[in-house]
C-alpha cells in the first residue's frame, strides 16, 4: 500500500505516518517545513519538501499513484487566518482542493482529511457536539476547513472519490509545536521549562476536549481501512477546564509554577467538546489514553527535550 501523508513533518501527521509505517505501508511525506520539522518524520518514510499549493504536488501524485492519501498539511493559526485570510485560503482551501483533484485524477482509493471540531461547531447548543450539531465557522481558518469538508462531499458524490473527514477536538502529545497559538499543553510546558510565565486568559474555567495524537493516528488508520465515508468526530467527549489541566501539569512537573492572569480573550469559546460515538460505532475506536496518563507522558517528553539542550 502506497500512502501519501501531507503535513507529515508536523505534529499529528508524524504520528499518522508512523502508524502507516507500522502497518507495513510505503509512506511518502509531503511537507514544506513551514511549521513542521524534518526530525519529526519517522524513519522509513520518504520525504518530499513540497508546498501543497504548487504544481510539484500534482507532479508527485501523477508519478507516484498513491493508494491512500492522508491530508494533514495546513496552517492552523486561527488568529493568523484572521490577519491573512488569503494566505489561509491558499493553503487550507486551495491546497486541499488541489489534493482532492489530484486524488480523483489518479484514482486514489481513499482520502482522509483532518478537520476541526471546536472551530467549526463554535459556541455549542449542547455538549458534547455530535456531527449533526449546527456548524458556525467564525474564522477564515474554520471557513476553509468547512469548505474542504464540502469539497470532499462533492468529490464523493459527483466523482465517487472515497473519503473520510475527521473532526478533531484539541489534540495533544509529544512533538506538539509549542510556538503556535493552539496546543495549550505544549505552550505551557515550553514556557515553564524555559523560564517564561504563561498567561491564563480569563478565569481558567474554560473547558476543552483533549485527545492524544496516538489515538488520533489510530482513528486515521481505521478511517482508511474501513473506508469510512463522510464526517466523523475524533474526540473523547470529556471536558477538562484549563485550571484542572494546569493542576495536572504542575503535579507532573513536581512544583507549583508561576502563572500570570489576563482578561478573557474576545471570541474564545467558554466550553468545547464533541462525541466520537459515530466513529466508535463504525470502527470500535476508543481513545486508549486517559488524559492523566497522556499528560504525564507529554510532560516527561518536554522535560527530557528541554533539558537535553535540543531546540
Ligand atoms: N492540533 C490540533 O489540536 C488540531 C485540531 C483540529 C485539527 N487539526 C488539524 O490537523 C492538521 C495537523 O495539525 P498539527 O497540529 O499537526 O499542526 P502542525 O503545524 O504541526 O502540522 C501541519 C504541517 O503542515 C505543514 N504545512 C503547512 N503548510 C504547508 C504547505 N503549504 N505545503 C506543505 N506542507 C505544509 C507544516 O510544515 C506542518 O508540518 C491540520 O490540518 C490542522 O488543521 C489540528
Amino acid at each position: 500500500m502506497k500512502v501519501l501523508v501531507t503535513g507529515g513533518a508536523g505534529f499529528i501527521g508524524s504520528y499518522v505516518a508512523a502508524a502507516h509505517l507500522r502497518a507495513g505501508h510505503h509512506v511518502v511525506v509531503v511537507d514544506d517545513l513551514s511549521s513542521g520539522r524534518e526530525e519529526n518524520i519517522p524513519e522509513g518514510a520518504t520525504f518530499e519538501r513540497i508546498d501543497i499549493t504548487s504544481d510539484a504536488l500534482d507532479a508527485l501524485m501523477d508519478r507516484e499513484r498513491f493508494d491512500i492519501v492522508n491530508h494533514h498539511a495546513a496552517h492552523m493559526e486561527l488568529r493568523v487566518s484572521v490577519e491573512r485570510p488569503l494566505h489561509d485560503a491558499e493553503v487550507n482551501l486551495l491546497g486541499s482542493l488541489r489534493l482532492l483533484e489530484a486524488s480523483r485524477r489518479n484514482a486514489v482509493q481513499h482520502v482522509v482529511l483532518a478537520s476541526t471540531g471546536g472551530a467549526i461547531y463554535g459556541e455549542q447548543d449542547y455538549y458534547p457536539a455530535d456531527e449533526s450539531h449546527p456548524v458556525r465557522p467564525m474564522s477564515p481558518y474554520a471557513i476553509s476547513k468547512r469548505s474542504m469538508e464540502l469539497y470532499a462531499d462533492y468529490y464523493r458524490s459527483v466523482h465517487g472519490l472515497s473519503s473520510t473527514v475527521l473532526r478533531y477536538t484539541n489534540v495533544y502529545g509529544p512533538r506538539q509545536n509549542p510556538y503556535g497559538e493552539a496546543g495549550v499543553i505544549a505552550i505551557f510546558l515550553n514556557k515553564w521549562l524555559t523560564g517564561e510565565v504563561p498567561v491564563v486568559n480569563g478565569d481558567g474555567t474554560q473547558t476543552r476536549d483533549y485527545v492524544h495524537a496516538e489515538d488520533v493516528a489510530h482513528a486515521n488508520m481505521l478511517a482508511a481501512t474501513h473506508r469510512l465515508q463522510g464526517i466523523y468526530n475524533c474526540s473523547t467527549g470529556i471536558e477538562t477546564s484549563l485550571n484542572d489541566l494546569i493542576a495536572m501539569l504542575q503535579a507532573d512537573l513536581g512544583s507549583v509554577r508561576q502563572l500570570s492572569h489576563g482578561p478573557a480573550k474576545l471570541g474564545e469559546l467558554p466550553r468545547s467538546s464533541a462525541t466520537a460515538a459515530r466513529l466508535q460505532a463504525a470502527t470500535g475506536w476508543t481513545p486508549a489514553y486517559a488524559l492523566r496518563d497522556g499528560i504525564r507522558q507529554t510532560t516527561a517528553w518536554f522535560v527530557d527535550r528541554l533539558t537535553s539542550n535540543e531546540t
